[in-house]
């Protein structure tokens, strides 16, 4: 039986099978550049799907994943019936509050904030007791600040960048942010030894300590 496994497209995915490669698997037409969403080593019995970041969970839960790979910020913004495994190393960054440089706004107002993460930014500012609007977007989230959409925004943070080339600036961070391995209820029985095989090649990075901070 095929053990599936969720990556999240982009640099979690590539750093993951990186590893898996490095460890002996092997994915044909596997390459950066490639639209193919799935490559699977049918030796090893290992298939990969790469898709959108808040589906993994989704994948994971309803079980056309075993396992996945995502970031700790989609599994804090839904709850999902999955067991969190593993902290990775990879994926590190921030969820910040930004705006403008000279533009804080005054907490004892109601606040109009801009986000792709409702729900975390709602348990923050619920916790230090500020009144929000939230303006749920899909991205290009520092756009809102600048079109006058919303007064500051809470996004993911990595090298600043984009805050940077939008004429932003972090005014406070959050969250630390980085991916995590997740498993489904099931399979985690059914398909130990096969998950256990992905870990060990995981190995390098995968963080020590506890999984849920
Ligand atoms: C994320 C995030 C920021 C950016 C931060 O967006 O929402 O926009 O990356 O990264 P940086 O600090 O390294 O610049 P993503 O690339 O996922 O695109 P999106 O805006 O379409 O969601």
């Amino acid at each position: 039986m095929y053990l599936n496994i969720a990556l999240a497209k982009g640099r979690v995915a590539k750093t993951a099978m990186d590893n898996l490669i490095s460890c002996g698997f092997q994915f044909k037409d596997y390459s950066l550049e490639s639209r193919k969403l799935i490559f699977s080593d049918d030796e090893k019995k290992v298939k990969i799907t790469l898709v959108k970041s808040p589906d993994v969970p989704v994948y994971v839960e309803k079980g056309a994943a075993d396992i996945g790979i995502v970031g700790k910020d989609i599994l804090l913004e839904e709850n999902y019936n999955v067991y969190e495994l593993l902290k990775l190393k990879v994926g590190k960054c921030k969820m910040c509050i930004a705006g403008f440089k000279d533009k804080v706004p005054d907490y004892s107002k109601k606040v109009i904030v801009g986000t792709k993460y409702p729900v975390i930014t709602k348990n923050h500012f619920d916790q230090i007791g500020v009144l929000t609007d939230i303006v749920k977007l899909n991205g290009s989230v520092e756009l809102a600040p600048i079109i006058g959409l919303s007064d500051i925004i809470v996004d993911i943070v990595e090298s600043g960048g984009t805050l940077k080339e939008n004429g932003l600036v972090v005014h406070e961070s959050i969250l630390d942010i980085s991916a995590r391995l997740i498993a489904n209820t099931v399979s985690l029985k059914t398909k130990f030894d096969q998950i256990q095989k992905v870990i060990d090649s995981l190995d390098p990075i995968i963080e020590r300590g506890p999984v849920n901070e």
